[in-house]
């Protein structure tokens, strides 16, 4: 099934176009606003969900198809109609998700990344340009034995600590490393073939908060969940202890992350893969801006174990100095500022029925 805003290819001449997975979820909205607002922009957007996309995010695309990143013959019906020249491969079955069906993740996650970055490779091979290719990792990748040793570790660096506890974290490091292999390395001994079909950049995303958008499935949801709670005048019992600490930042500095990333000369990045740091707020200091913000507002905390000992992997912080160098990046908030500039002033025109006491936190 697809739905378009503009006239669809003739068949004569193949469109440039941008491909956009898991174009429906939280990033996908942000993303393919800022995508589509894009100046100078020489290629359609086409968007990918297994879901019907909502109006709003519909009309930030030229296309949408409503279809599986494993169906490999909807795959090749893109690849006939469209010269893809950038993926944006957002599909993804997150980490407290993915425990429930560990093999269903990895087919989705790693299955689909494959599928994926053949169709890139492929791309490349059939029009003759390396084709971008946007891979969000996560801090999921990184797994600290203990807490003992997550609060020793201080800023964790790219390449320390790549343990995952969970199938997610797993997906997401094979997804960076088939990234890398197919940028440097794809079919190393076939006489045909094309050297770097590939140009894959891929970031390693905290926990991320959204005004617009709920998170689902994820480990890092009781962050948002939190504060859409309160904003929609619930109570919420938050699922691991106030102490609890991983890095997150807002929606926009991921898709300006994400942008800036994309945009920066290839010259310039000496890795494939890079961290980005925000903000690492425990959940009680989550807790104390939301009740600043919303006196009314009733939470606690009643840990479970398992998605506890998730966190309790994840590193407190990370190191983002590779990132900032090479192109760019700089975090836009700290958690004050993210309350009272963003989250605040947005959340309410979500949920008009409360509004906050206070815009400033
Ligand atoms: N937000 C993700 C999760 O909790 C981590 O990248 O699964």
């Amino acid at each position: 099934m697809s739905h378009s805003n503009s006239p669809p290819p003739t068949g004569q001449q193949r469109d440039a176009a941008i491909l956009v997975t898991g174009a429906g979820g939280e990033m996908g909205h942000g993303l393919l606003s800022a995508l589509w607002s894009t100046q100078g922009r020489r290629a359609v957007i086409l968007a990918l969900d297994v879901r019907e996309l909502a109006p709003e995010i519909r009309a930030h695309c030229d296309h949408s198809f409503v279809g599986d990143i494993c169906d490999h013959a909807l795959l090749e019906r893109l690849l006939a109609m469209y010269e893809i020249t950038e993926i944006y491969h957002l599909a993804a079955l997150l980490s407290t998700r993915g425990e429930f069906a560990p093999e269903t993740a990895h087919q989705v996650n790693v299955g689909g990344t494959l599928n994926l970055l053949h169709l890139a490779a492929e791309q490349a091979r059939s029009h003759g340009r390396t084709v971008k290719f946007f891979f969000p990792s996560s801090i999921a990748v990184y797994g600290l034995p203990d807490l003992a040793s997550k609060r020793a570790a201080g800023d964790v660096g790219e390449d320390q600590h790549c343990e995952p506890h969970t199938m997610y974290g797993c997906n997401k490091l094979a997804g960076e490393h088939l990234g890398r292999y197919y940028a440097q390395h794809y079919r190393k001994l076939a006489k045909d073939r094309i050297a770097h079909p590939v140009d894959f950049r891929s970031i390693r995303f905290p926990g991320i908060i959204s005004a617009e958008t709920m998170p689902s499935g994820g480990t890092s949801d009781y962050g948002p969940e939190m504060i859409h709670a309160a904003a929609a005048g619930r109570a919420y019992c938050c699922f691991v202890r106030p102490d609890s600490r991983i890095p997150f930042m807002t929606m926009p500095e991921a898709i300006d992350s994400t942008m800036r990333l994309m945009s920066a000369p290839k010259s310039t990045l000496r890795r494939t893969v890079y961290n980005v740091a925000s903000f690492s707020p425990s959940a009680d200091d989550f807790a104390t801006l939301v009740r600043r913000a919303f006196s009314a507002s009733q939470i606690s905390f009643e840990p479970d174990l398992g998605r506890q000992s998730i966190i309790d992997s994840w590193p407190e912080s990370c190191d983002d100095a590779a990132a900032r160098a090479q192109w760019g990046w700089v975090p836009q908030h700290t958690l004050a500022t993210a309350f009272s500039d963003y989250l605040l002033p947005r959340i309410s025109s979500r949920y008009p029925q409360t509004k906050p006491d206070a815009q400033t936190a």
